[in-house]
């Protein structure tokens, strides 16, 4: 979701305003991938590098991001949406600490869209707490190291369970995954807009979609293999 600083520096106004105007668009976006009848959805909230920024603008993303959970969490809640964080979450401050728990405690049983917003996340820091974990089983002799595939290594990410993604979205102009989801990413079709993100709407999420729907996905198959299958 990039490109809310300079939405509010054209409009003359502080960074924080973009991101209050960023919200915004996280509810359409959200709005249409429920009506859209997409399956996950994952918003790449604040990364383990957005630590660096200017202390003042930290805690206001922070007292931001409460207040958004405060404000929005009935509605999704309503519209059977689950809620999930993923993250350094113990980086976090106690109170949005808490306001986390406490929607993926209300959203738990929903079956509706599945919203993931990631928070201090990192896709390096997610790959090393997984081998990690996978170094301290092998240690305790749960895990022999010719146990470890694909499948098991996944299932040590921050993401495990839930299906790869399908497209990434980039607004605010730039081509680069900026350590997003490196793992999951693989086989992601790729969509990078100008758009800034608090201009981002309804009309240019579904031109992703469009282009996304438009891509032949082979998975290392010839075009000919993946044609003959859907038959
Ligand atoms: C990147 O734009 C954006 C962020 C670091 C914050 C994203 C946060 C929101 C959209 C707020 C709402 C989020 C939720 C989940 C309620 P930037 O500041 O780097 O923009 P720039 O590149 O134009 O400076």
């Amino acid at each position: 979701m990039d490109g809310n600083g300079r939405w509010a520096r054209k409009q003359g106004k502080a960074r924080h305003k973009g991101h209050r105007e960023g919200v915004k668009a996280v509810r359409a976006t959200v709005e249409v991938a429920a009506e859209r009848g997409i399956g996950y959805l994952t918003l790449f909230a604040f990364s383990s590098e957005n630590w660096r920024r200017p202390e003042e603008e930290v805690s206001s993303l922070m007292s931001l991001f409460v207040e958004a959970l405060r404000r929005e969490v009935a509605e999704l809640h309503r519209n059977n949406v689950r809620l999930r964080f993923v993250g350094a979450l113990e980086q976090l401050n106690d109170g949005l600490r808490k306001k986390i728990a406490e929607s993926e405690r209300m959203t738990a049983g929903n079956t509706g869209l599945n919203l993931n917003i990631a928070v201090a996340y990192g896709g390096r820091w997610d790959i090393v707490k997984a081998v990690r974990s996978l170094a301290s089983k092998s240690a305790a002799g749960e895990l022999h190291s010719s146990d470890i595939d694909e499948e098991v290594f996944a299932s040590e990410l921050q993401l495990a369970g839930i299906p790869d993604p399908d497209l990434l979205i980039r607004t605010g102009g730039e081509q680069r995954i900026s350590n997003f989801l490196l793992w999951g990413l693989a086989y992601a079709e790729l969509w990078f807009t100008d758009v800034l993100w608090p201009e981002f709407d309804k009309a240019e999420f579904d031109k992703a979609l469009a282009d996304y729907v438009s891509k032949q996905r082979r998975y290392g198959h010839t075009g000919d293999q993946v044609e003959a299958t859907k038959c």
